[in-house]
């Protein structure tokens, strides 16, 4: 009976800043799960038919929000029975609006965490595709101005000195995904 009131979502919400692993750790996850995996940025470009350098160079950093947070509600609308993971870019959960439409739906949400001296180092190989990674001290400023909001998630793993595999492992764990193995 309560299967048919209620709907069984089967989610995982990965956030955290840049570099935190939200993207290899969550296709790593959703490979190991049989789940499907989805990064939001990916779906924003699709949608957009441009990179993320390239909407926030001709259209600006608030257009990409508004896209953003389109691209989040269509998704949180539509989260399949089969399961998703999906992984948000680094200012996407600390908008208060997104914030307040994924606790709608009842997924938890995992804050991937690493000190910002990590976090800086590995965005380092991938520079030119993040505007919003200038220099380390304005890095470190925006990270810890978000910093509050990504505490809000349900759970936090400290990915410093963890490989993909082991973050991936870590949210089955803590989530008590008994399929993982
Ligand atoms: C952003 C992070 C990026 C991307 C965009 C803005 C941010 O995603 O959404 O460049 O505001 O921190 P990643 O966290 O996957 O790098």
């Amino acid at each position: 009976m309560w299967r048919t009131l209620f709907r069984v979502v089967k989610s995982v919400i990965l956030v955290g800043f840049m570099g935190a692993g939200k993207t290899t750790a969550g296709r790593l996850l959703a490979e190991r799960l049989g789940w499907e995996f989805c990064d939001l940025d990916d779906r924003i470009c699709a949608r957009e038919g441009r990179t993320v350098p390239e909407i926030f160079r001709d259209s600006g950093e608030a257009y990409f929000r508004r896209v953003e947070s389109e691209c989040l509600k269509q998704v949180l609308a539509s989260l399949p029975r089969s399961g998703l993971v999906l992984a948000l870019g680094g200012g996407a959960f600390v908008q208060p609006d997104n914030a307040v439409a994924i606790s709608a739906v009842g997924v938890p949400v995992v804050f991937l965490d690493a000190t910002s001296d990590e976090l800086y180092k590995r965005c380092q190989p991938q520079r030119g595709t993040r505007p919003l990674l200038v220099d380390a001290n304005q890095f470190r400023q925006l990270y810890e101005s978000r910093r509050a909001g990504y505490m809000t998630a349900g759970v936090r793993v400290d990915t410093t000195a963890l490989t993909p595999a082991e973050v991936a492992e870590q949210i089955a764990l803590r989530l008590d995904l008994g399929s993982y193995s």
